[in-house]
Order: structure tokens, then sequence, then C-alpha cells
């Protein structure tokens, strides 16, 4: 049987409210039957074009993600959004902690700690990004990294019920347009968070409520390369996912 595959586009600060729309609609006119079925397709618009998307994409198999959500519900937190609003426009997923977050708007493991517990109490599901700067590799401290990122986001995170969780290990040395990391430093690196989820919840858990996803230049020609490994399950994909020029040959891998 063939696995189920994720794929996560964020598309970052870059689509036009109109641009958003456009593409998504392409998207849902691409082979309507094929995506849904072992493929799940999450678009992740600036919030601005979350409307226009969710109009776009509305009676397909199709989902929708924020790139972000606050830690509150509401409240006086001027220039923030939280998760109750995001659910409300359609939003079954919330990318967590991604590492341009973490460099250029002050998220920290506490933050990404935080947001993961509201967006799962908003019954959304989180995508949490994980990922070592180049200079963290270079230094050998990339597990180290991983580690501390990890066992942070994860503190008493309840992962009952129906509840589940996206980790996303994307290095920050491999975002486009960097070369992606090696399938086998993805391998050695799933295997450290696949362990370090068992230490925290015990045997079982990674494999019924974790879907463990790669990120960094993902397209067409290397996706399948990161999909082999058993544990990895889908990818987040940012320049690939901008155009139907490059986003559709690397759906075709996946569904054909
Ligand atoms: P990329 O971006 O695919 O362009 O490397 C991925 C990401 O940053 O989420």
């Amino acid at each position: 049987m063939k696995k189920d595959i994720y794929i996560i586009a964020n598309w970052k600060m870059q689509l036009s409210n109109q641009g958003a729309a456009d593409l998504a609609l392409s998207l849902k006119n691409y082979k309507p039957s094929l995506i849904g079925q072992n493929l799940e397709l999450v678009l992740c618009p600036s919030f601005t074009a979350l409307v226009a998307v969710s109009e776009a994409i509305r009676d397909s198999n199709i989902k929708l993600g924020a790139q972000n959500a606050f830690y509150h519900e509401s409240g006086q937190y001027t220039g923030e959004v939280s998760s109750t609003q995001l659910k409300d426009l359609g939003v079954e997923y919330v990318i967590v902690g991604h590492s341009e977050r973490r460099k250029y708007c002050g998220e920290n493991d506490d933050s990404v700690n935080r947001k993961i517990k509201v967006v799962l109490e908003q019954g959304l599901t989180p995508i949490v990004c994980l990922g070592e700067t180049p200079e963290e590799r270079l230094e050998k401290k990339a597990e180290v990294t991983i580690i501390r990122q990890l066992t942070k986001a994860l503190e008493d995170v309840d992962l009952s019920g129906e509840r589940r969780i996206f980790l996303t290990y994307e290095p920050v040395w491999a975002i486009s347009p960097a070369p992606p990391a090696t399938p086998q430093e993805v391998d050695e690196m799933t295997q450290l968070i696949r362990q370090l989820v068992r230490d925290i919840y015990g045997d079982g858990i990674f494999e019924k409520k974790i879907k463990f996803i790669y990120g960094g230049s993902v397209d067409a020609q290397n996706v399948n390369s990161f999909l082999e490994n058993d544990m990895v399950c889908g990818a987040l994909v940012g320049g690939a996912s901008l155009t139907m020029d490059k986003f559709v040959p690397l759906i075709k891998k996946l569904i054909t």
C-alpha cells in the first residue's frame, strides 16, 4: 500500500492575494481526483490571502494552513492573529517555529511551545519546524540544537485523543537557494528525533501521533529521495511551490 504523503506549501511573504488565489485555483483544477487520495496538499499563504485561498480551494481536498499563530486566543495583542481566528477561516494547519520567524521575529523555544499548545487546543495541527543554523552544524552542535528545540517544543504537550503533530526537520543551511540536506543527513536527524519522541512519550507515539517531514530546497528532482526513508512522510516546500511550473512536476512525482 502506498504511504500517505503530506506536501506543505509555505508561500512565505511572496505572493499577492490575487497571485495566491490564482495559484490555489490552478492547483485545485489540476487532477483534483488525485490530490487527497494518498497525497495531502496544504497551502500556507500569508494571513492576508487566507480568505481568497480558502475560497479558491472550496470543494476540493486541498487544505488550508497558516504560517504562524499567537499563543493567546484573544486580547490586547496588536498585530497578532489567534488560532481561533484562523480556525474561523477554515485553517487546519499552522506552521510553528519556522527558522525565519526565529531569526527575524523573536520566535524562541518557549513561544514555540506555547503556540503548539494553543494550536492543539483549537483542534488544529501544528507543523513544528526544527533545524540548526549553518554555524551550529559547523561547530558540530546540530544534535544539541535539535534536542533543545524539540524537548522544549514538546514540554507538557498533550497528545491524547485525535491530536497529532507534524515535526519538520528543516536545517537553516538547506533552505533555498542553498543545496538541500542529503537523505543521509535527514535520516540521521530523523532517528534522533524519533528517539527523543520515544523518550518523552514512550513507544508507539512517534508512529501514531507524529508526521515527520523534511524541509529545505525540496523540488521535483529530489522529493522522492527524501520520501524513500520510511519515517519521512512529506515535505515543507517553499520556493518550488510558488509557481505551477515548479510545483506541478513535484506533485506529479508523488501521484503517478
Ligand atoms: P525552500 O523553503 O523550499 O525554498 O527551501 C522551505 C521553507 O523555508 O519552509
